[in-house]
């Protein structure tokens, strides 16, 4: 007899009841912070693998649940139509920060896989405060709904049919509620499909300023249409994120599983005649179940990395991402939301890819000299100064050019010895063995992946998921080990949004212990600076807070110390500068 699936502390119903999913903190890493580095990349394994969990006897839906291998068939269908009637319909991916980010990876890859098939582009993406945030934080534009129509309207202008795609890891974002509410409004043209992982009646019930709707009247209108084909919502919970929040890890992982095996499935039908099966999406998304094992077989070798990138990080040095491909911007992607998850500085982790902005083929081109990403500006900007300090990481595969990774190992390896590898292959191939020899050696560590040849079916995705596994496990484990993050909160969280303020002000509450009422003051104190609120601050509205906080650093852990130790902003200042690594300088108040 089948045995029923154990529920997990996280799927009780008591269980951080008041938080939606994808804002609960995850039981399996209440501990990360005292973590060593291999017991980091084991907490997030572990927590990876509860994206494959079944939900039975739980009233959670998951990524295989059957419902949602229905919705994900019925909108792989609608992929297919599109993708065989071109003329004048558009699929547009849209998000905010790393949803956004990975609106963009998957359009750039299947229009890349329509171009050499010579078929007219039918993706496009949109990304909420344009090109720039698919490099650095942009969250205000996370706010405008306004916005979001507008940039939906200029990306299908002329279009007679569109389907959209929606993608909002907390059911929350104004800017995605704007352009699915439009969605809603012109069904003669638009489509709406919703991806997010929280249920419905989790999803943001804050007015959204300047509208009628919030994000979950938004949903629910959906769900009335999805009765009649009109519309999709597609939302399977994940667990929570293994630091509280971070939607980049879990959501993004399993945004870019869900998504790749609906338009992977659509292209197969349109291409190659295969059907559109559930059984068939559910085999493709499994298939990632086996990416994770094989990622995490290397654990060691991923605790290793994390821990160099601890230490220099712990230094004062900098991480270096020199990737080639899908995995130089996988690398761009990871090192930009360093900045917003744990308020590190601009040159802590950064990201160069091989080619630059004729590579990354983004919309709006280049972005000036502020956003240098190619690995000519690494040899002329950064690597001048590199020492011992600094770490570069190299990502690539077999199918780049090999020798250009060497000469660029060569070039790094004079500078600092801590240079490393993450390098993907498919079984059987040997291609540039020579110089993958000299890399080895030029390598203080490498992370070798081999993949069944794609002949089984294993497609380059695959090893941009266990690249997206491994940065995010480095840069997240690397802040851990920095002080960055207390439990498994990011306590140096900016709030520059208003899910940003609302998370700092109930982080507060749950760490001093304090009323609401008190924390939101403390908050707004550390965010203007002032030691009393004036009538001016106490009326203005959270976007204009958010607004203020943008050059307000360090502002969640100044107000928690004010809180702990009921001290000025001076005093708390003080004590941060004193202790700057924020855990240790919140144990010195508690105890
Ligand atoms: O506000 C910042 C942020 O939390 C990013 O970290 C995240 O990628 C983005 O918002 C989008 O969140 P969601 O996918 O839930 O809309």
């Amino acid at each position: 007899m089948e045995q029923p699936a154990r529920m997990h502390e996280w799927e009780s119903p008591d269980y951080e009841p008041s938080l939606p999913v994808s804002e609960k903190s995850n039981p399996l890493t209440r501990d990360m912070d005292r973590a060593s580095a291999k017991c980091i990349v084991r907490m997030l394994q572990a927590c990876d693998a509860q994206m494959f969990q079944d939900g039975t006897g739980t009233t959670y839906q998951r990524l295989l649940s059957e419902p949602v291998l229905e919705t994900l068939t019925e909108v792989a269908k609608k992929v297919e139509h599109i993708l065989k009637h071109p003329r004048d319909s558009l699929i547009v991916l849209s998000g905010c920060g790393t949803s956004g980010r990975l609106a963009f990876l998957m359009a750039s890859a299947f229009n890349r896989a329509l171009r050499e098939l010579d078929h007219g582009l039918v993706y496009s993406y949109i990304i909420a405060g344009g090109d720039r945030a698919l490099l650095s934080s942009q969250e205000a534009p996370e706010d405008d709904a306004e916005l979001g129509v507008l940039s939906l309207q200029r990306a299908c202008e002329g279009q007679k049919s569109v389907l959209f795609i929606g993608i909002s890891c907390g059911l929350s974002a104004p800017f995605v509620a704007g352009q699915l509410d439009f969605c809603l409004q012109h069904p003669e043209v638009y489509t709406p499909v919703l991806v997010g992982f929280n249920p419905t009646h989790q999803a943001r019930d804050e007015r959204i300023p300047g509208c009628s709707f919030t994000f979950r009247s938004v949903v629910q209108r959906m769900q009335e249409l999805a009765k009649r084909g009109g519309a999709f919502v597609v939302n399977p919970a994940v667990g929570p994120e293994a630091i509280s929040g971070s939607s980049r890890m879990k959501g993004g992982s399993a945004t870019k599983i869900l998504l790749e095996a609906v338009l992977s499935a659509a292209h197969a039908a349109a291409f190659a005649d295969t059907p559109i099966t559930p059984m068939g999406i559910r085999e493709d998304m499994s298939v990632h179940e086996k990416t994770l094992e094989i990622t995490y077989a290397q654990a060691k070798g991923i605790g290793a990395l994390l821990e160099a990138a601890g230490q220099s990080l712990r230094r004062g040095g900098r991480l270096c991402y020199l990737g080639w491909g899908s995995l130089g911007t996988l690398g761009l992607v990871d090192a930009s939301e360093c900045v917003p998850t744990f308020g590190a500085g601009c040159e802590d982790v950064r990201g160069f890819i091989s080619g630059g902005y004729r590579a990354l083929n983004n919309n709006e081109g280049p972005l000036g000299p502020d956003f240098s990403i190619a690995h000519q500006d690494f040899l002329h900007q950064v690597l001048p100064s590199l020492t011992d300090r600094d770490v570069v990481l190299l990502l690539y595969t077999h199918a780049d050019r090999v020798g250009e990774v060497a000469e660029l190992a060569r070039a790094a390896r004079e500078k600092t010895s801590n240079v490393h590898a993450v390098y993907h292959r498919v079984d059987g191939d040997t291609a540039a063995a020579v110089q993958q020899d000299e890399i080895n050696r030029l390598c203080l560590s490498s992370l070798k992946f081999t993949w069944p040849s794609p002949a089984s079916g294993i497609s380059p995705h695959r090893w941009e998921l266990s690249t997206k596994l491994v940065l995010n496990a480095v840069s997240t484990g690397a802040h851990v080990l920095k002080g960055k993050i207390y439990q498994n909160y990011m306590v140096d969280v900016q709030v520059t949004n208003s899910k940003l303020y609302r998370r700092a002000t109930r982080l507060l509450q749950k760490l001093s212990g304090c009323p609401e009422s008190r924390c939101e003051e403390a908050l707004l104190k550390a965010v203007y600076r002032v030691d009393e609120l004036t009538a001016d601050i106490t009326s203005s509205d959270i976007i204009e807070h958010a607004q203020a906080a943008r050059s307000a650093t360090k502002a969640v852990p100044l107000a928690l110390v004010c809180l702990l130790s009921d001290c000025s902003l001076l005093e708390a200042g003080t004590r941060l500068e004193r202790e700057p690594i924020v855990r240790e300088a919140l144990e010195a108040c508690l105890s």
